[in-house]
């Protein structure tokens, strides 16, 4: 198998350097050079699907309450970046439209569900993926497995990545135990086992690994092989790899 170039993703945008899971942070992202995007999702009260860490609006945001509990119209309202600082006052919280219309085809958006409401979220992101074309260029990915599941029953071309938190016996057999294809597995880097890595991504898999900020972790990561890094410094990262590349 020809071995693919790593791929530099942005951890909810370039989170170190801009207002998290804002466009400001998806723009600078894409002005360094990041190959794919991380984003997180939670439904609206209305059923609108909005891009924020968190489940309430509390620690990015200048208003506070439950996301679930305030419509698209009440979200919008809320300044999504002066908590960062005063250049980016004025952002809001994007809907996932807004970021899928902003961002080009060719640089991957990797979804992650923090809560599937009930199982309201999956069909809401089925069709909206459809709707915008996006079923090709997304990964999908959950803390909650289940929900992958029940998205790939929505929608069987959908590409789903699991998220953990432990050191399974083996990180190919996680997979392989889902019982549905997997696209990508989305390990804590710490977590990792360098042996595991190769096997994984000789399976056919990808590695991405969660979140990477320094410098001698994101080498040794290389090292292993990883099909990806997910950083709040994506330019960081960029200018490593093109040291390691000459
Ligand atoms: O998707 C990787 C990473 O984002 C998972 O943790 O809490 O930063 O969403 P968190
Ligand atoms: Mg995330």
């Amino acid at each position: 198998m020809t071995k693919q170039p790593l791929l530099v993703i942005a951890h909810r945008g370039a989170k170190g350097e801009a207002p998290e899971n804002t466009l400001a942070a998806f723009r600078l992202g894409l002005e360094q050079g990041c190959d794919a995007i991380e984003l997180d999702i939670h439904l609206s009260k209305d059923g609108e699907i909005v891009v924020i860490h968190d489940e309430t609006m509390n620690r990015t945001t200048d208003i506070s309450g439950k996301v679930n509990e305030l419509t698209l119209a009440e979200l919008k309202q809320a300044d999504a970046g002066r908590w960062f600082h005063e250049k980016y006052a004025g952002e809001r919280v994007p809907l996932l439209e807004e970021v899928f219309d902003l961002v080009p085809k060719n640089v991957m958006i990797n979804v992650e569900i923090k809560n599937s409401y009930g199982r309201k979220l999956e069909p809401a992101l089925v069709e909206l993926m459809r709707r915008k074309n996006r079923i090709q260029n997304v990964v999908v990915s959950s803390f909650d497995h289940k929900c992958l599941l029940f998205l790939k029953l929505l929608e069987p071309e959908i590409k789903i990545g699991l998220l953990y938190d432990f050191t399974p016996g083996q990180h190919n057999q996680l997979a392989a135990g889902l019982g549905t294809p997997v696209y990508s597995l989305h390990p804590k880097h710490t977590r990792i086992v360098a042996e595991d890595v190769r096997e994984a991504v000789a399976h056919g898999l990808r590695v991405f690994a969660y979140t990477v900020n320094d410098e001698e972790n994101m080498a040794k990561l290389i090292d292993y092989g990883v099909s990806g890094i997910i950083t709040d410094y994506p330019g960081k990262l960029r200018t490593l790899l093109s040291y390691t590349a000459s």
